[in-house]
């Protein structure tokens, strides 16, 4: 026998079929996969769940009566308007119960996956680089600040205060950058329970109160429970988010009115950094802007990236730290008009 919750925790999307080809279990990545409920699946023909594809129908028919022991092959699942494309596996069983077991593998997944995962390798050693970097100018630069004081104090001309005043003023500008590079690792993470609703709702206000040119729209799905996590962590990367997506719909003229959505869903069986979570908060931060520049694409989360006037570049790769520190992590898809960030919160219970 198989235990029912092991089946549910796998990421992987699993069948099984009688001998007709019917769906007999289902897991809850086949809920995911397919769109559709475990009860809707069950007694489905497997075949018609996929785009029409006679050669997996056939090894299907196989595999459920015995005549090949495993057979791979790549199709594409239909979910709602969009189509996935996928790696299936059909395994004979020979049981009394099912006679053939179907794996089915999201490729597009896969490939988020592990991009997503090199990023975060990638990012964190940078980070520490950084950090070490930061950590050698801090003291350096508040002799500096400290000396273009005195020397101002001193100076016989008042006319020529103004050169002091500027190296007072760099300096200030490189401590504060300085301490931002520095910021994720300062104070300890503070878990408590979270309201993510409550978290929206502050930096709607926020954001609202400083580009009132903006629209900002909610899209909250009202069953979201409480979890545990670091509000002023959440708060600050959201509010990265959302500030950025205001910053470049300022000036830019679309269409349509410039609007920003922010809308949270719950995820069930999401994989985050390599680990498994059965339930995992998603707040999406959807703009009608110009879109990300592709040549930043690449490289937006990284330390000191920015594509704007005045930008440090850092906004960004300190949400997706403070999300890290959650286990979580933060992606995006942008194109002209569209474009999304997605910021995925493991839901630990407390
Ligand atoms: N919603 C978006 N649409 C288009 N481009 C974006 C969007 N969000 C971010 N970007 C691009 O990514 C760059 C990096 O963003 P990030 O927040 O890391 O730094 P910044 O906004 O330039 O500076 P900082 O946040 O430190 O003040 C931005 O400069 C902008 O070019
Ligand atoms: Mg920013």
């Amino acid at each position: 026998m198989y235990s029912a919750d092991a089946f549910d925790l796998l990421s992987t999307t699993v069948l099984l079929l009688n001998s007709a080809g019917e769906v007999v279990e289902a897991n809850a990545a086949a809920e995911v996969m397919f769109g559709r409920s475990r009860r809707n699946l069950l007694g489905q023909p497997a075949a018609f769940l996929f785009d029409r594809d006679k050669a997996l129908a056939h090894s299907i028919q196989q595999a459920c009566r015995g005549e090949v022991a495993d057979c791979r092959q790549f199709a594409r699942v239909r979910r709602g308007v969009e189509t996935v494309e996928v790696a299936v596996t059909s395994v004979a069983l020979s049981q009394p119960l099912w006679s053939a077991l179907i794996e089915i593998k999201d490729l597009e997944q896969r490939v988020l996956v592990d991009r997503s995962s090199r990023l975060v390798d990638e990012i964190d050693t940078q980070h520490e680089l950084l950090r070490n970097l930061a950590h050698e100018v801090k003291n350096p630069l508040g002799g500096l600040r400290g000396a273009a004081q005195l020397l101002e104090s001193e100076l016989p001309d008042p006319a020529l205060r103004e050169y002091t005043s500027v190296i007072i003023s760099e300096a200030d500008r490189l401590q504060a950058l300085v301490d931002r590079l520095a910021a994720p690792q300062r104070m300890p993470v503070q878990w408590q329970a979270v309201n993510i609703h409550e978290i929206c709702e502050r930096v709607c206000a926020l954001v609202r109160a400083e580009f009132r040119e903006v629209a900002l729209l909610r899209d909250y799905d009202a069953s979201m429970p409480e979890f545990r996590a670091d509000p002023a962590r959440v708060m600050q990367a959201l509010l990265n988010i959302v500030r950025n997506a205001a910053q470049v719909m300022t000036g830019f003229h679309p269409t349509q009115s410039p609007h920003i959505t922010i809308k949270t869903r719950i995820a069930r069986q999401v994989l985050l950094r390599h680990k498994q979570h059965r339930l995992a908060a998603v707040v999406t931060v959807i703009d009608n802007g110009p879109g990300v520049p592709e040549i930043l694409k690449e490289r937006i989360f990284h330390p000191l990236v920015t594509g704007r006037d005045g930008g440090t570049g850092l906004g960004l790769s300190l949400a997706q730290d403070f999300i890290q520190q959650h286990g979580g992590v933060i992606e995006f898809e942008s194109q002209p008009g569209h474009t999304e960030f997605r910021l995925q919160l493991p839901m630990e219970p407390f």
